[in-house]
């Protein structure tokens, strides 16, 4: 090689370390000074130069290596700063972890309460035969009792015996089907399930949630549905809640009342005081909330049960998930179609 090819390439390879100044400490090394790094390479070569040019040829590649080294020099301490440092004492981030839909919750919630008092969870039908949500419940094809429950009919092919399939508008019609279940008393069920209805409003919509609870055995009278229902009021909306039953009519149960609970935020006074003045509360304005339904099943429901009312007496009672579940001390969710939004900064909350 002569001595102007090896000066030139010594040049090109100057050029390169100064295009690379600002690389790590680490890739120069590699680049310029390992086994084939540039400069490795070509001060192999400086025996292909002519001896004679052989002192020139030193010279420059010491020159080479000074400049390589100064380069390096600077680039002490880039590499630590480059490298992106993980500080493990940081505390981690949590995941975000989803939970459990309210009105889950609260089903949860209710199962266990009355699962403490004797009663069993069951499940019937949200799809069912007319004769299990309104005939066997006393309710004559033709009855405007009907009416109240402003039903979903399946357009499927009815049964002689059963009518008409529906999307059950209430639980009650897990009633009749307990009995049949169990043949016999003593009967202590509390039904969770869907329902559907044709009305949608800041206090309906169209699917929602009932409970219903039955029992049925000897000497049941309306002392225990009262228990029951306080019971309920204290474990569920808190100590001092209590429970009020009004004259009603509904046609499987006989007699029939409304169930109604005292409001937590007047303490069932319906009056608040606030700067010296008494004023409604408007929370409820009465002093108690509306809830739902109740009663002593009517014989006619016992009999269609395959349970001798002669022998037998039972309460029933039923209501609605999302009503009874925003009333809650802390909520008062004044739109329950709030809760089926999929709004995650509504639901977020619970
Ligand atoms: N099923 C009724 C409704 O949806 C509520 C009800 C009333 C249930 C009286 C009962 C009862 O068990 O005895 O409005």
């Amino acid at each position: 090689m002569t001595i102007t090819t090896f000066l030139e390439q010594l040049a090109d390879i100057e050029a390169k370390l100064q295009q690379q100044a600002s690389a790590t400490r680490s890739d120069l090394e590699k680049m310029f000074l390992s086994n084939n790094g540039l400069f490795t390479i070509i001060s192999k070569q400086i025996t292909e130069v002519e001896p004679t040019d052989r002192k020139t040829a030193g010279k420059a590649l010491n020159q080479l290596k000074t400049a390589i080294e100064t380069v390096l020099a600077s680039s002490t301490g880039r590499e630590v700063k480059d490298k992106r440092w993980v500080d493990l004492t940081i505390p981690g981030e949590k995941p975000e972890v989803g939970h459990v839909h309210p009105i889950s919750q609260a089903m949860a919630e209710i199962t266990g309460i009355f699962e403490h008092i004797g009663f069993t969870r069951v499940r019937y039908p949200e799809v069912d035969w007319d004769w299990y949500a309104f005939e066997s419940l006393n309710m004559s094809p033709s009855h405007p009792a009907r009416d109240e429950w402003e039903t979903f009919f399946v357009d499927l092919p009815r049964s002689d015996e059963k009518g008409q399939v529906v999307l059950t508008p209430h639980t009650s019609n897990g009633q009749v089907r307990e009995m049949e279940r169990l043949g016999e008393p003593p009967i202590r069920m509390i039904n969770i399930a869907r329902c559907y209805r044709r009305q949608q409003d800041v206090t309906h919509t169209q699917m929602f949630h009932q409970f219903e609870g039955l029992v049925v055995d000897k000497g049941i009278n309306i002392q225990h549905l009262k228990g029951t229902l306080d019971y309920f009021a204290e474990q569920f909306y808190g100590p001092g809640t209590k429970s009020r039953i009004r004259p009603f009519h509904f046609q499987f149960t006989e007699p029939s009342f409304e169930v109604d609970f005292s409001c937590h935020i007047c303490s069932g006074t319906g009056e608040i005081a606030q700067d010296g003045k008494t004023e409604k509360c408007r929370f409820c304005k009465s002093g108690w909330h509306e809830v739902g339904g109740c009663g002593m099943v009517h014989p006619n429901v016992l009999k269609a049960g395959g349970i001798d009312p002669d022998v037998y007496t039972g309460f029933a009672f039923g209501w609605g998930i999302e009503r009874t579940y925003t009333l809650k001390k802390g909520l008062e969710i004044d739109d329950i179609r709030l809760l089926y939004s999929g709004d995650f900064k509504f639901l977020e909350q619970f």
